[in-house]
């Protein structure tokens, strides 16, 4: 019986061996498939270079490493090669030169799960192209990048402006009535109905949706991916003055009129460039205006202390929430 047991503890422990030997020759293959890749760190054999950053603050590893290897290097995640692309020239190159074919978009399980493989930000190839034209003619049709839209922004604007009114003499975090009113847009668009900021549903729907974007992180192995890192343009002090604060004087010309700067590469650039830019930009102007128009802010710490770095930098930035004072200007 005791033999009985020692030649099956044996026998799966051979197993076990050979199955590790096998999977360990099969990354080395495949990681040596790749050795025309671009520059990079070395990869460890089973992790890669994930040992090597903060998946949370991964944008700050690719800055180091494009500083390093210039605009085109390779990481290793786990066992998929990711080159990332850095610097306006390279980008503008790859990503508007060479926009089709770097149209692809990584395969993300919990975004693919989530649209049954058909939203317009996780397909490619054939059926994206064709999400893409729709939701462009669909957003168009409901009034995005139109006077209509400003309507219905003006309005969100001025209940957002009401409930800053409701919180003066007290700090505040602005954060969830911000959320709220870009959701509410959104939301008019779609459904032709806005929610009010206590409706339970509608609560329960911006949870979820913040939730959602905070775990959509990690992407499925595929052959090669590429990041484009929009952050090494943005940052670039080559292509702005003061790079890591807003100076207007960035985006107007010798005589202080309003300048188009190319580098304000925030919406993304090529074929994957951001869909709502318009109806984002009529916010944000609106927005800004009105709530500007009617408080001067006051930060609880002196505005140099604030942290302004995002708490989660996978998918998507995720902001800071802070408090601070809204002070009515009459
Ligand atoms: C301040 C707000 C926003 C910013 C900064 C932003 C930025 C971006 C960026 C950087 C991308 C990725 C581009 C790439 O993959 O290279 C993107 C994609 C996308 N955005 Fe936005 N976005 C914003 C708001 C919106 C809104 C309000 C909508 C919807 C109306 C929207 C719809 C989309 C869609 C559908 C895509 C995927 C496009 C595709 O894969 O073809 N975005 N956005």
């Amino acid at each position: 019986m005791d033999l009985l047991l020692a030649l099956k503890t044996n026998i799966v422990s051979v197993v076990m061996a050979v199955l590790a030997l096998f999977l360990l020759w099969k990354i080395r293959g495949k990681q040596s498939r790749f050795d025309r890749l671009p520059p990079g760190p070395a990869p460890n054999l089973l992790l890669g270079n994930l040992l090597q950053f903060n998946i949370k603050e991964a944008y700050k590893y690719y800055l180091e490493l494009s500083e390093k290897y210039g605009s085109v290097a390779t990481i290793w995640l786990a066992n998929t090669p990711v080159v990332i692309i850095s610097g306006y020239q390279a980008l503008k190159e790859t990503m508007i030169g060479l926009g089709e074919e770097f149209s692809g978009r990584a395969i993300y399980p919990l975004l693919m799960k989530s649209t049954y493989g058909y939203g317009v930000l996780s397909t490619s190839g054939h059926r994206w192209k064709e999400m893409r034209k729709f939701s462009l003619a669909t957003l168009k049709n409901f009034g995005m990048g139109r006077r209509s839209i400003e309507e219905r922004v003006k309005e969100e604007a001025e209940n957002l402006v009401e409930m800053f009114k409701k919180c003066e003499g007290s700090a505040f975090s602005p954060a969830d009535m911000l959320l709220n009113a870009v959701s509410n847009v959104i939301c008019s668009i779609v459904f032709g109905q806005r929610f009010e900021f206590e409706d339970p549903q509608f609560k329960s729907l911006l949870r979820t949706v913040n939730t959602y974007f905070a775990i959509l992180s990690s992407p499925l192995g595929q052959d090669v991916m590429v990041f484009p890192l929009l952050s090494s343009v943005l940052k670039d002090p080559k292509l702005w003055k003061n790079p890591n604060c807003f100076d207007p004087e960035n985006f107007l010309d010798a005589d202080g009129r309003f300048q188009k700067n190319d580098a304000f590469v925030v919406f993304g650039m090529g074929k994957r460039a951001c869909l709502g830019e318009a109806l984002v930009r009529i916010e944000l102007f609106i927005f800004f205006t009105s709530l500007l128009q009617h408080f001067t802010f006051k930060a609880m710490v002196p505005p140099v202390e604030l942290d302004t770095t995002p708490t989660n930098c996978s998918f998507g930035r995720m902001p800071r929430t802070y408090e601070c004072y809204a002070i009515s200007r009459k």
